[in-house]
């Protein structure tokens, strides 16, 4: 039996009940998933299981654990190979590893910018931006939603070393950044554009590779952050960039010093993911082709208003929480998960259905589950 008083846990808990905000662990993994980031379906792919199986038959790692972090005992040649060759594919000079993406973004936005300079990021910016960035002394501005006159107006403005982050794909919205008119801003005022990839990752460019490269702006962007928690179907991240931001980072990013680098198993299925996520141009295709069908007919068909959004991230507004929680259950109850997302996580007026569209959806699925939306 506990003794200590756990009273203020539960007047807070309570209060998040009572606003309807309450936030339970759930498992959903019987029904239709058009929730998960696994956008290509590596996550749950044979191939990719099996050649994890090969490559940990063939290395045969002599430990579990990685013993320590990569500064102390948890660093390995392989672990820089792979590096190398993950920063070979992304057209990058270097690339780094962190345990996760949530570990890189705090690790880079809590670094790079001191006391003096100036860290501006997108009002959308993911959570784990907006926890590095208050981890800086740094001055910090906000721009209005991928506005570029308002970022502008934050550049004039800015002090010291400026940086300026962004990411390709919004977790939320699932619209992309005008990257290019976005970093000719940052040559104008001198400032480095950070881009976190996340959710471009396996789903943009002819490879998979992500947007700033399809776009030919990776000399533009002092650092690139891709996860492989999402379309690449693992765990892990990392930042891609310079020899000189490389070395800053292992000195300086506490999210990589201070921690228990990656087992070999986590690596092994990070180079598996690497061979794999280029070759899956039909997956790409088919998965191109359930956001065109979803925009049109939801377009076409609507109650609600659906966001434009280019990527597997959909959003259908549905004004008020209660109603969304409602729709999302009904969604349910069908038999298939799509999560609502409701305000404060997103302003009053703006909840929503999140829908991500994978490559191992059907357009029978989603033709169903347009018509339960639309009821
Ligand atoms: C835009 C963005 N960046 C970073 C992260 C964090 O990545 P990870 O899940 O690998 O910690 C997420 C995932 O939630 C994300 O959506």
């Amino acid at each position: 039996m506990i003794k200590t008083n756990t009273d203020f846990l539960n007047e807070r808990l309570e209060e998040r009940r009572e606003n309807g905000l309450m936030r339970n662990l759930v498992d959903k993994g019987h029904l239709v998933d058009f929730c998960s980031n696994d956008y290509l379906g590596m996550a749950q792919s044979e191939a990719f299981k099996q050649l994890i199986d090969q490559k940990l038959a063939q290395y045969s790692p002599a430990r579990v654990g990685a013993t320590g972090s990569r500064l102390i005992s948890g660093n390995f040649a392989y672990t820089e190979e792979l590096e190398q060759k993950m920063a070979v594919f992304h057209g990058a000079e270097t690339g780094l590893i962190f345990n996760s993406g949530y570990d890189a973004n705090l690790g880079v936005f809590a670094s790079l910018a001191r006391r003096g300079d100036t860290m501006i990021t997108d009002e959308l910016i993911h959570a784990s931006i907006i926890d590095g960035v208050r981890l800086t002394h740094a001055k910090r501005l906000r721009f209005r939603h991928n506005n570029l006159a308002d970022l502008e107006k934050k550049l004039r403005v800015a002090e010291g070393n400026i940086f300026v982050g962004v990411e390709s794909v919004y977790s939320m919205d699932g619209d992309i950044a005008p990257l290019a008119e976005i970093a000719d801003l940052c040559d104008q005022y001198n400032a480095h554009l950070i881009v976190d990839e996340a959710h471009a990752t396996g789903v943009f460019g002819a490879q998979g590779e992500g947007l700033v490269q399809s776009e030919g702006l990776q000399n533009k962007v002092l650092a690139r952050i891709h996860t492989f928690g999402k379309a690449l179907g693992s765990h892990g991240a990392v930042v891609l960039g310079s020899k000189a931001l490389r070395d800053y980072l292992v000195n300086f990013a506490r999210s990589f010093v201070y921690t228990t680098a990656l087992p070999m198993h986590s690596l092994i299925a990070m180079e598996a993911s690497y061979e794999l996520f280029p070759t899956l141009h039909q997956a790409r295709t088919h998965l191109s082709n359930l956001i065109r069908v979803f925009q049109n007919t939801m377009r076409k068909t609507a109650h609600y208003e659906v966001l434009p959004s280019p990527s597997p991230i959909q959003g259908v507004i549905v004004p008020g929480n209660a109603k969304a929680k409602a729709l999302s259950q009904q969604i349910e109850e069908a038999g298939f998960y799509v999560k609502a997302i409701l305000s404060p996580t997103v302003p009053a007026g703006q909840e929503r259905l999140r829908i991500c569209l994978h490559a191992f959806n059907t357009e029978t699925e989603l033709d169903q589950l347009i018509k339960i939306i639309n009821v």
